[in-house]
């Protein structure tokens, strides 16, 4: 499984997409693809450990994502809150430490306990990082970090020369972690649906037809066997 290394892998990222449609096209409520999609993940997730990959980013919910039906987005919070407070325990035992990245605020007291529960079970966990994106918008994520900067800059904490990439970095959800080395998107849309956007700045990208419940750890390595034989320029000429 494990292959030989052209190119450095520390942190994947995979926007999720194509539940609706797996359950569509079987004649099945979209809530039931959401549920298989767990399966995908489960695999991708164990996968990702045994690969003992550093980073792992995942796409499970936009911001726009609200302005779904309230059935959908109901079941699906619903879905969130039950996998981590079912999952949190064997995630630990697989010394995972997991984070949830977004805007909290909407979510029922539930959820923001049981994600509380499972950050603080899971903090000092040293091996793979794995990042779920709930209510997340690259957007957010950079308006929030200027309004830091900003309010750190009124308070005369910073100066204007220090700001710097490190800074925005810092001021992230993703922090100080390393860049995106691998993007993909499962589904067949060609786009970035508002993920990550700095932290993506000079990923390889990998979009991908299959829909997210029918994704294996078998495509998974396929893609990073590709991604490995990408030419990563960075600008400079290689
Ligand atoms: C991705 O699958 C999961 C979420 C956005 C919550 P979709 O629900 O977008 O599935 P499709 O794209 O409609 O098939
Ligand atoms: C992106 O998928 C969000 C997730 C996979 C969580 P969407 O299905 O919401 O994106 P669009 O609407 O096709 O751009
Ligand atoms: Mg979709």
């Amino acid at each position: 499984m494990f292959i030989k290394e052209k190119n450095k892998l520390k942190h994947v990222a995979i926007i999720m997409d194509g539940n609706g449609r797996w359950a569509s096209n079987k004649g099945l409520s979209r809530i039931l693809g959401h549920k298989k999609g767990l399966k995908s993940l489960k695999d991708i997730i164990n996968f990702s450990v045994k690969y003992k990959l550093n980073i792992l980013t995942l796409y499970a919910f936009s911001t726009e994502n609200w302005k779904r039906p309230y059935l959908e987005v109901f079941e699906l919070m619903r879905l969130f809150s039950l996998s981590i407070e079912n999952q949190m325990y064997s995630l630990n035992k697989k010394n995972i430490c997991v984070k949830i990245i977004g805007n909290r605020t909407k979510f029922s007291n539930i959820l923001k306990n049981n994600i509380n529960e499972i950050e603080y079970l899971t903090k000092n966990n040293t091996g793979l990082k794995l990042n779920i994106a709930i209510d997340y918008s690259g957007k957010w994520d950079i308006l929030n970090c200027i309004k830091n900067i900003f309010l750190n800059f009124k308070k005369n904490i910073l100066n204007i020369n220090e700001i710097d990439e490190k800074l925005i970095e810092k001021n992230l959800c993703l922090g100080y972690l390393p860049p995106v080395d691998l993007l993909i998107r499962t589904g067949g849309e060609k786009r970035i649906s508002n993920f990550l956007l700095w932290q993506i700045a000079y990923s390889e990208l990998f979009f991908i037809d299959t829909l997210w419940p029918d994704f294996t750890h078998i495509e998974f390595l396929n893609i990073i066997k590709s991604f490995n034989n990408r030419n990563r320029k960075f600008g400079v000429l290689v």
